[in-house]
């Protein structure tokens, strides 16, 4: 067979004919890199629609409220937990850190880039978390895929939720080891899925400690005795559960697993006010970590500003306990209203509350009715979530006043009734399918 034919074939098994444009007449053209470009029209399609919902700019926003499209929305999209962002003293932490020392640090933490800030937040850290030491990204995204790529090698497995954060599954694949899936917070599925694996290999379970779409928490508890039942580690993704669970400090803490969880993955990018992640555990694993995360040795370290937020947003945490009550008593009252106005709010349990709507164009008119209306949610399509669970993700802060609260309620229900995505006033809710199905 000649070089042509090989071509050919290959092209034909993958359903490109010759006559597509790139063999003709014995001459090999290019496949254009860009020619994906061309088919890809579904954002334009929904802007056109004026249903596009996202990098779409706020104009302003100082937590509970921001301006959108001109006019004040209560912001209930949103991961600003403590509602930190704006806490005069963390403002204030920012700018002496730009002060002394500048806006960048130019360089990797490994050359030029670490800075006695940056060592003082990780013993900060580690102290908080009650680890043995603790190690910062630059972003919590990179804390993932840095740390699996580096822990997970040749031979290994590492074994995910299938609800898991994105930034897990890159780590995994990433990594040169092989990934399973269990089934969402299936203690069960786990359980088979580590039995069949080989006793020798060396494993790695992750998990969310709180599910960034669903809003529950990960079964700590029995996945810790399952894992040890298997000789396999785990580790614990708390990006949504620090400032929210076991007083600020996480899953592990709500639990009191402290000791049983390996390694606690953090970010800054939610209740910490900043932009940034790290991991907390044992000091050896994290010292292996350091000079092996490819994500942490070739990438420009936290900045002076961003590591002086977190330390200030500790500060607060630890001085200010009672913060944590309004978060919850605020996802709490919207929880129950939300339910009794007959929203499909899945299994959450935590500040971040989904209401489940099913299909993608029904999400995003519902997204474009709050938002016109004054309402800021986030509408989740796959793959961020499963098929047909499509949902607009709404989460609530600390800061949140009652008044804020009462008027979302009253435009959900507004729109919801408006677009059928609630029963009719008076009429009790059902429970739907969807509850059960979604994490
Ligand atoms: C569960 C989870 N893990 C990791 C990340 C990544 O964190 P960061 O935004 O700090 O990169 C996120 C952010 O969306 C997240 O929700």
């Amino acid at each position: 067979m000649t070089f042509i034919k090989i071509v050919s074939h290959h092209f034909q098994a993958i359903g490109v004919t010759s006559s597509d444009n790139h063999i003709s007449r014995g001459i090999v053209r290019n496949m254009d890199i860009f020619e994906k470009v061309k088919h890809f029209t579904q954002a334009k399609e929904a802007m056109e629609l004026g249903i596009y919902p996202y990098f779409l700019p706020l104009q302003n926003s100082e937590g509970t409220t921001a301006i959108f499209e001109g006019h004040e929305v209560i912001m209930i999209g949103s991961n600003n937990y403590r509602g930190l962002t704006t806490h005069p003293k963390v403002r204030q932490a920012a700018m002496d850190a730009i002060k002394v020392y500048g806006t960048s640090c130019t360089g990797s933490r490994f050359l030029n880039g670490t800075l006695e800030l940056h060592l003082e937040l990780e013993r900060r850290l580690a102290r908080f978390m009650g680890s043995e030491a603790a190690l910062t990204f630059t972003t919590g995204y990179q804390a993932n895929v840095g740390t699996i790529s580096a822990l997970v090698t040749k031979g290994d497995y590492v074994i995910c939720d299938k609800e898991d954060h994105a930034s897990i599954v890159d780590g995994c694949l990433m990594s040169y080891g092989e990934m399973r899936r269990f089934s969402h917070n299936d203690v069960n599925s786990l359980d088979t899925m580590l039995s069949r694996l080989p006793v020798e290999a060396g494993k790695l379970v992750i998990v969310d400690g709180v599910y960034s779409m669903g809003g529950d928490i990960a079964p700590l508890p029995e996945l810790v005795t399952i894992c040890k039942k298997h000789g396999a580690r785990i580790m614990v993704d708390d990006a949504h559960s620090i400032g929210v669970l076991g007083n600020g400090r996480g899953t592990a803490a709500h639990f009191g697993l402290e000791n049983e969880v390996d390694i606690v993955m953090g970010t800054f990018s939610k209740s910490l006010a900043s932009v940034g992640g790290y991991i907390s555990g044992n000091a050896d694993v994290l010292h292996y970590v350091q000079h092996h995360a490819r994500a942490l040795m070739f990438s420009a370290s936290l900045p002076p500003a961003n590591a002086a937020t977190v330390l200030a947003c500790l500060d607060i945490i630890e001085a200010e306990p009672a913060i944590i009550e309004q978060l919850w008593d605020n996802a709490e009252y919207m929880r129950t209203n939300l339910k009794q106005l007959g929203y499909d709010t899945g299994r959450s349990n935590t500040p971040i509350i989904p209401l489940i709507i099913g299909d993608d164009v029904r999400t995003a008119l519902a997204w474009r009715a709050l938002a016109n209306e004054g309402v800021y949610a986030n509408p989740v399509v796959p793959p961020g979530v499963p098929a047909h669970m499509s949902l607009l993700r709404t989460s609530y802060t600390a800061t949140h006043r009652r008044e804020h609260l009462d008027k979302a309620l009253h435009i959900l229900e507004e729109v919801g009734h408006r677009l059928d995505l609630i029963p009719p006033a008076g009429e009790a809710h059902k429970v739907t399918a969807t509850q059960a199905d979604i994490g």
